[in-house]
């Protein structure tokens, strides 16, 4: 069992391409997540060396435990990658993304085409397992292909077969990309179903939905993405809640200005130059105004956002008018 399971629920910061880089991860790690999982990582990019791909491999020791997750879909590639990857950032687990629905990766048989394929899903976990060993692998999974192609139970007995030893179900199918609502009777039926653990994944927004999944299914643990991006105390309130039944007020907006504000501090500093992170952060910076006052007009002034001046006037000018 892996350690992160023994003593604890765990809260996992989902794995978001372009959201849960270092510094992100290192905020959240702050408020209470767990574990951590990289952005998707190109195994063909790691088996090719490639410079760019192994920027993704970066993070810090406080981060751990944490898994860098790898997509691909060539069995002997993905495991000369898991155990290049082992061992030069010796990772506490790896994870495969048997999930992701973007094009791109689809049309080359990675993500959640493998989910149509158990046969070289198979293979490639197999293939991980052994190569990776003694890292332990784990997976994340979509509940199926589309409503009529939904087979996580199928997905999740071959894969526990294969010797992953967590699994991570997000509760929608493909087809549903990221709307519709997740299928949470699904993810209970693999978890039920299954001995090594599974992470419950989908729509978590509070700490009350938390509180709910945990109460209503045989998970072991659960997975944020979205909630987390937008409100990366999240993970402070749920473990809160299910330790005592109580939910921490929410931060002031001065203590949110303050945690965004430090966001971006950070991601200048790795950055090495404050035009370009910024814009790399205007999305960011728009997830966090979900709930704000004047969310709109702060969404329009984070698309033009370009220096960290700036962003204090926007920040000055919205605590003047909260407090007037
Ligand atoms: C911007 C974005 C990027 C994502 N990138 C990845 C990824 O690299 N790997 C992965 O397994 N899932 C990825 N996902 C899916 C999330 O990990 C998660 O499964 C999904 O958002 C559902 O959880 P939520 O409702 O808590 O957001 C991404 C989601 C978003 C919104």
């Amino acid at each position: 069992m892996l350690p992160w399971f023994q003593d604890r629920f765990p809260l996992y910061l989902a794995p978001m391409a372009g959201v849960t880089d270092k510094v992100f991860r290192g905020l959240c790690k702050e408020q209470g997540a767990d574990v951590m999982v990289t952005e998707f990582v190109s195994a063909e990019g790691i088996f090719r060396k490639n410079a760019r791909t192994m920027e993704y491999l970066d993070f810090a020791p406080a981060e751990r435990p944490l898994g860098v997750q790898l997509f691909g879909a060539d069995p002997e590639h993905l495991g000369e990658a898991a155990r290049m990857v082992r061992d030069w950032v010796q990772p506490d687990f790896l994870d495969l993304n048997f999930g992701c629905p973007v094009n791109k990766v689809v049309a080359r048989n990675g993500g959640s085409a493998l989910l149509k394929d158990h046969a070289l899903m198979e293979r490639v976990a197999c293939a991980v397992v052994q190569a990776a060993a003694p890292c332990p692998v784990t997976a994340k999974i979509r509940i199926g292909w589309s409503r009529n192609e939904v087979n996580a139970l199928a997905t999740a007995r071959i894969l526990e077969e294969a010797g992953i030893q967590a699994l991570a179900v997000h509760g929608r199918t493909k087809e549903m990309g990221y709307s519709g609502e997740a299928d949470w009777n699904v993810i209970d039926q693999v978890a039920g179903a299954i001995r090594i653990p599974v992470i419950g994944n989908g729509d978590i927004h509070n700490a009350h939905d938390a509180a709910r999944r945990k109460r209503e299914t045989r998970v072991a643990g659960l997975m944020l993405g979205r909630g987390a991006m937008s409100s990366p105390w999240i993970f402070h309130e749920i473990k809160s809640f299910l330790a005592t039944g109580e939910i921490p007020p929410p931060p002031s907006l001065k203590a949110q200005w303050a945690f965004i504000r430090r966001h971006c501090v950070l991601a200048i500093t790795a950055r090495g130059a404050e035009r370009p992170a910024l814009h790399s952060l205007r999305a960011r910076l728009m997830a966090y105004t979900h709930g704000m006052p004047r969310a709109k007009t702060l969404r329009g002034q984070f698309a033009k956002v370009e220096s960290l001046a700036q962003l204090d006037d926007i920040i000055a000018a919205s605590l003047a008018e909260s407090d007037a």
